[in-house]
């Protein structure tokens, strides 16, 4: 059997200009079949070997990255994808490849809805980076179109396929007993709120990489949060002119009974010596787990370089002995589960439902979306009531009846201590 799943890439910045081109590069020269092992799709590996795979299209905001990713994946493949810029040039590309299989997005965070759902409702399938979506209504959005219409929506949940996190879900949570409490961090550098992104005051540190780690607590456990509280610090960035948050700290507490911290910034300092700080804790019963995910035992420092450490996990590049270098890691390994989905749902005409447990899907995205939106509210009023002398007494309730955000000031002013912001199950 023969067939082509033809791709293209909205958003060509720091995270879809490296990760998801170079992955799409490689999949253009050598086809799915050799990542498959990675995640234990081996069975697969000679139905799919046989497809192809073609990035149609790069669209960018503006031409020049659009057209520099372009040049990139030229020179890595020979093939140049046709190119688009503008406010909306995900539109354009739907126009003219009627027979796009897959739009992957990696636009800005608050970008991500309006390119999921034209995709959608043009029948084309979704590899979206995280968060899906800053908001629970648009996520529903998203979950009734993929599910009316039999559509995949992949989400680039990448600490699920994180070599420590495996053997953590598979084997080490069940000899820590019943989680009780738990921490997990993500501290970016503060280049990407200062320089990298023009959108840092229109998300925050917790919606950005967040979602990361709650999926992964979802991913470990399945259990649902019942409540949560979330507080936030505007002191480093409002120096550079930006009105964002430099950090947010956020607790959930779970049906199974578990409270687990997250906390998120983007302000370290340059002279921190890993790409990013993260790891997370979680103490049961029975025993604890560790995992620093920043320092995977790999440092080394040189004259005028100061001291460094690499996660060669994440990614790294492997010499082909003929020339040029292959690029393997949980960061492709994400792309790979959702894009060996597509295949199966075209070529073998599985269903969407049939697939759902091979991929992080936009019914898993919704809850972590969920949190993500709560928080932003619980947030906000924490940090308007803590300016204000009154600490940060807002949390947010989860159940079959909703979101109920809880502010007990509000009782003070003579209005409803309770306001639902949400209306069906969680
Ligand atoms: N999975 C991960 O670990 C990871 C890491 C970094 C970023 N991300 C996510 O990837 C997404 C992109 O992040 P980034 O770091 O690449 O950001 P970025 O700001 O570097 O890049 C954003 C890209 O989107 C493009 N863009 C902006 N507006 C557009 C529009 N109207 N139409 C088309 N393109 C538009 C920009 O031109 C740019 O190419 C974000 O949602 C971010 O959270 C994920």
């Amino acid at each position: 059997m023969n067939g082509t799943i033809k791709l293209a890439l909205i958003g060509a910045g720091m995270f879809g200009g490296d990760v998801h081109l170079r992955a799409y590069a490689d999949l253009q020269r050598s086809g799915v079949a050799p990542q498959l092992g990675r995640i234990g799709f081996d069975r697969w590996a000679r139905d799919l070997a046989p497809f192809t795979f073609d990035l149609a299209a790069v669209a960018s905001r503006s031409e020049s990255s659009a057209t520099r990713a372009c040049d990139i994946f030229q020179q890595s493949t020979g093939h140049r994808p046709r190119h688009y810029c503008g406010a909306e040039p995900w539109m354009d590309v739907l126009r003219d490849v009627p027979d796009l299989d897959v739009m992957a997005v990696a636009t800005p965070d608050p970008l991500h809805t309006p390119v999921i759902l034209a995709a959608l409702r043009r029948g084309v399938h979704v590899i979206t980076e995280k968060p899906m979506c800053l908001s629970i209504h648009e996520a529903d959005q998203i979950v009734e179109l993929a599910t009316g219409r039999n559509l995949i929506v992949s989400v680039d949940m990448h600490k699920r396929y994180d070599p420590d996190h495996l053997r953590i879900r598979d084997e080490i949570r069940n000899r820590i007993g019943d989680p009780l409490y738990g921490v997990a961090y993500l501290e970016e550098p503060l280049e990407v709120s200062t320089s990298r992104f023009k959108w840092a005051a229109q998300s925050d540190p917790f919606s950005y990489v967040g979602p990361h780690w709650v999926d992964l607590i979802w991913h470990y456990y399945h259990s649902k949060p019942v409540s949560l509280t979330a507080v936030g610090q505007k002191k480093r960035l409002i120096l550079e002119g930006i009105q964002a948050y430099d950090a947010v700290q956020v607790r959930v507490d779970y049906a199974n009974g578990m409270s687990i911290h997250f906390h998120n910034n983007w302000i370290t300092p340059p002279d921190f010596e890993g790409p990013v700080n993260q790891g997370h804790e979680i103490i049961g019963t029975d025993g604890k787990v560790e995992s620093d995910q920043q320092f995977r035992g790999l440092r080394y420092w040189h004259k005028g370089g100061g001291s460094r450490t690499v996660n060669t996990h994440f990614t790294r590049e492997i010499a082909r002995p003929e020339g040029g270098k292959t690029y393997v890691g949980y960061g492709v390994d994400s792309l790979t589960a959702g894009l060996a989905a597509v295949c199966r749902r075209k070529f073998f005409g599985a269903s969407r439902d049939e697939l759902a447990a091979l991929y992080p899907t936009a019914e898993d995205a919704r809850l972590t979306v969920a949190i993500v939106h709560a928080a932003a509210l619980v947030r906000d009023l924490n940090f308007k009531y803590t300016q204000s002398g009154l600490g940060a007494p807002v949390t947010a309730r989860f159940g079959s009846d909703g979101i109920t955000i809880i502010d007990p000031i509000r009782a003070g002013e003579g209005a409803s201590v309770f306001a639902r912001v949400y209306e069906k199950a969680i």
